[in-house]
């Protein structure tokens, strides 16, 4: 059952767009707080919580929205929040893909929570007893990873609609907000020229060689701190039976990662999701592998425990690997010069920062259930570690 404080944080973190929007927010939130059937399909009087998402087609050009019988409008998919779901991200991504098809949803980077909310009225429905009453929809965004659709019974018919040709649509004031806020966002990323850095363009080969031995077989991976994304298209193009879902923290390279995944034309290239490994994951699909390069020693230690906890969270249960690569600090082995002074560097842009002893993260990952499997140097002083779960 969706709980009333996650809602109420999710809703305390929401940053209306307008005065309407605003107007909306303080509605939802004295609903849930006020009621604790707030989400109760049965609850009428004012109504009821739902949850919708706006799902951006993987290219992120185009909305998918569906034609509501009732209504006779295009609007997003959505609807009620059963007691079964665990969060009105995880109603909102239950509604969306039974109403649609689609086999799976990405969290869409840049709405911290929820994209839009929204109160509009029901009207009375005599054949289902239902006098007239109030939804307050919460929204998500998410990306597809394929435009193949199959309507529910909710809808008539469904359809991909040009983000620019979404207000000329039959829709309502509330999807266009909504598609304001996407398109200021998506359009920039596209039109961006990706970063790219001079180490990831050395480093991206030896790395590959190695992910070509160590990820034989057709999998999923997700990539923690993808960075400029140079590492995701290289090894999504040298990996061609991997899916590679890059993610990042940050908005510089979301940008980054998105307008570089639309040079390269790769199927096999997901689109970019928001992880921040200090932060709970937004739910996403399970991954068979998770990769990580050059952040432990680039973030607050508190990162590293983020980072293992974070590849516990998504792994398929059961099995799943995670690699690392970047520099390390080893007992007995003396550290060369370049990295004590590419240390003294990173401690000197921010004190939290610092090339770390392989043996605390060992002992981080075996609190998270990881053991060290697998080491190589790698050229520059850099470690390549497989990490594997003790019990698969
Ligand atoms: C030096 S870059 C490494 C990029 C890429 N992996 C590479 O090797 O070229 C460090 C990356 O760590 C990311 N990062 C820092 N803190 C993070 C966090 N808490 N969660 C996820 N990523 C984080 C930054 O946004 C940045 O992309």
């Amino acid at each position: 059952m969706p709980a009333t404080g996650p809602a109420s944080t999710l809703l305390a973190e929401h940053h209306p767009a307008d005065a309407q929007e605003r107007e909306y927010l303080a509605r939802i939130r004295g609903l849930v707080q006020d009621d604790v059937s707030w989400f109760s399909r049965q609850h009428f009087e004012p109504g009821h919580v739902t949850a919708s998402g706006f799902v951006v087609s993987p290219d992120g050009r185009k909305l998918l929205l569906i034609h509501h019988a009732k209504l006779d409008m295009w609007l997003q998919p959505g609807g009620h929040v059963d007691p079964e779901d665990g969060s009105l991200e995880l109603a909102a991504r239950r509604e969306v893909m039974e109403e649609t098809g689609l086999r799976e949803l990405l969290p869409l980077p840049g709405f911290p929570r929820a994209v839009d909310v929204d109160v509009h009225v029901i009207p009375a429905n005599p054949r289902k007893g239902e006098p007239g009453h109030r939804h307050y929809d919460v929204r998500f965004a998410f990306w597809a990873t394929d435009e193949a659709l199959q309507a529910g019974s909710d809808a008539l018919d469904a359809r991909w609609v040009p983000l620019e040709q979404v207000r000329d649509a039959g829709t309502d004031d509330s999807v266009r907000r909504a598609v304001r806020k996407l398109s200021l966002r998506l359009k920039g990323w596209a039109s961006m020229e990706p970063a790219c850095w001079p180490a990831a363009e050395r480093n991206k080969q030896p790395i590959l060689e190695v992910l070509q031995r160590w990820i034989p077989e057709p999998c999923r991976v997700l990539e923690i701190a993808s960075g400029t994304g140079q590492h995701a298209a290289w090894f999504a193009e040298g990996l061609p039976h991997v899916q590679w879902q890059p993610s990042d923290a940050s908005v510089r390279y979301w940008q980054s990662i998105h307008g570089r995944r639309l040079r390269s034309g790769l199927p096999n290239l997901l689109p970019v999701v928001p992880v921040d490994v200090l932060e709970p994951l937004r739910p996403m699909p399970p991954v068979d592998v998770v990769y990580c390069a050059n952040m432990i020693h680039i973030a607050p230690w508190e990162a590293t425990d983020g980072l293992f906890r974070s590849a516990a969270s998504v792994l398929r249960e059961g099995r799943g690997q995670l690699i690392t690569y970047g520099p390390f600090q080893e007992a007995g082995v003396p550290m060369v010069q370049s990295n004590v002074d590419f240390d003294a560097h990173l401690r000197s842009r921010d004190p939290r920062w610092g090339i770390r002893h392989l043996d605390d993260v060992a002992r981080i990952a075996a609190e998270h259930g990881f053991r060290l499997v697998e080491r190589l140097q790698m050229p520059a002083n850099n470690l390549m570690l497989r990490w594997e779960r003790a019990g698969d």
